[in-house]
Parts: structure tokens; sequence; C-alpha cells
């Protein structure tokens, strides 16, 4: 069991430019980790309402990093496999995990993972179903359920627009800023869409929780990254004007839409008798 070290080169996007990249893997770049809209403290909510033991078959979809990942191994489940669509991601992340027979990241994509039927009792994905069109969302949901024994349990935790009856064209506005913001497409829910998301394909939504949309504030920042890490990501920032230019401006947008924004949780069930 050893955890290999990696090089800021292998990191996902290092080949891109700072001025185009997405603003995850910026951000990943400056030394961020944790790389979802709630933080650790809605992970361990997730996780703790996920129930996993050490019976449980976990396929996280979208590791990214390998945080959640490590989360999980502690918890020493049967089996954990990683479905990841950036290559580098996807060896970044397993050379965060211990190397045993159990434990494994693929390269693939969360809609079509090519995993067998009923191979989990636990799904998870985090920050990755608000990144996809609103077609995929539903085709990733299925394939978690086709993943899923009956009885197996499925947790997100993604980016949600507040309140529930907001204007449809301010839901657009905030699309597309925060798209242009993060140069990726995003698509985040209303809690009831999300919920219907998970609905649609079979799944019975057992647990909503929700937190602030801190990503880039101090106080979270400290939270996820710990005070050293976080330090190092001011001082990348400040060395860096092309980054400072982008994390500002995501950080705007962030702020200017906090009224509207939050992170939310939501786990769901296969139910026992499904097929
Ligand atoms: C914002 S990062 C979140 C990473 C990690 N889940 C976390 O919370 O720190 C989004 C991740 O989703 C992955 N991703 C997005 N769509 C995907 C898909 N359809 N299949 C597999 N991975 C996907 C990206 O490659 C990236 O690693």
């Amino acid at each position: 069991m050893s955890m290999q070290s990696m090089s800021p080169l292998d990191l996902p996007g290092s080949d891109l430019d700072i001025a185009k990249m997405p603003g995850h893997w910026l951000l990943a770049r400056l030394g961020k980790r944790v790389l979802r809209p709630g933080g650790l403290g809605m992970t361990r909510a997730l996780l703790d309402d996920l129930l996993i033991t050490s019976d449980d078959d976990v396929v996280e979809l979208a590791p990214g990093l390998g945080t959640t990942a490590r989360r999980i191994l502690e918890i020493n489940p049967s089996r954990y496999v990683g479905v990841e669509r950036d290559t580098k991601a996807a060896a970044w992340s397993e050379r965060q995990l211990p190397r045993a027979r159990n434990i494994s990241v693929v390269t693939g994509t969360a809609d079509d993972t090519g995993l067998p039927d009923a191979c989990a009792s636990v799904v998870i994905g985090e920050a990755m179903l608000t990144m996809n069109m609103a077609e995929y969302k539903q085709r990733i949901v299925r394939e978690a359920y086709r993943l899923l024994r009956p009885g197996g349990r499925y947790g997100i935790h993604e980016l949600c627009i507040i309140p529930e009856a907001i204007d449809p064209a301010e839901h657009q506005r905030i699309d597309r800023d925060l798209s242009s913001a993060i140069h990726v497409g995003a698509r985040p829910l209303r809690a009831p869409e999300w919920k219907s998301l998970l609905e649609q394909s079979g799944f019975q939504v057992t647990k909503v929780g929700h937190a602030p949309m801190h990503l880039l504030r101090p106080k979270r920042l400290i939270e996820d990254e710990g005070l050293i890490g976080a330090l190092r990501i001011a001082k990348n920032i400040l060395v860096s004007p092309k980054a400072r230019r982008r994390v500002l401006a995501m950080r705007a947008v962030f702020e200017r839409y906090q009224q509207n924004l939050n992170a939310i949780y939501v786990v769901a069930e296969k139910r026992q008798e499904a097929g």
C-alpha cells in the first residue's frame, strides 16, 4: 500500500492556458484539492447519510483529485471504483489511493461506465452533474441506477439555484455568467429539479441537505484545505496575475449571485423491489 508522489505537471489541465482553462483545474493548479461547492463539510454529511460500511461496493463518478475517495477508503469498503473522464485526473486520484486489488480508478464517462449491472451498493458523484447538459445529467443518473443493486444508495453534491420560484430569465443569466467565469458549461438546478432528476430514473429521495456556496471564501478555504494549504493557494494566486484575474472573476460571480446559489446534497435509494 503506497501512495506515489506527483508533480504539478501530472495535474489535469497542466498543459492548458490559465486564461482559458476550466475553473476547477485552475484551482487545482493553485493547490486546491476540494473542488465541490459545499466543501468537505457537505461531503462529510453526504458520506454519513450514505451509511457506507465495509460491506459496501462503492462506485464514485468523477473522483477528480481523489479527495472524497480517500475519505471513502478510510471506511474500508469491500470495493472502490472511481470513473473519471479526465485521464490525468484518473491517474492522479488513483495515485492518491492505497494500491490494492479492490481499489481502482478507470478513465471513462459517467453516463456509460462499462461497469456491470448491479455491481455497486453505493454510487456517489460530486460537482459533476452541474457541468453536464440536461440530457447527460439524465443519462448519468440512469447509469447510477443501473450500477446499483436494489436497496443501493446514490449520493450527489451539486450546485443549487435558489429560491425555487426564481425568474427563469434570472436563472439563465446565472448559468451564463457562471459558465463564462469558470469556462465550463454550468447548468445548476433548483432543489425540486435535482430531486425529480433522480426520481425520474426510479430513485426514492431519502435525504436533502444544503450549505452555502462559499467555495472561494477564506473561512471555507481554511476548512477545506487547512491553514497551510489555504496560505499556499493565496501565495500562488498572488504570484500569478493571470491566475489572480481568473480567480477574482470567479469569486465575483459567486458573490454577485450569493443569494441565488447554494450547495445541495441528495441521497436517494434504489427500491428493494426494483429490478
Ligand atoms: C469540479 S470537478 C469535481 C471533482 C471531485 N468530484 C470533487 O468534488 O472534488 C468535476 C470533475 O467531474 C469530472 N467529470 C465531469 N463530467 C464527467 C463525466 N460525464 N464522466 C466522468 N467524469 C466527469 C471532471 O473530469 C472533473 O474531474
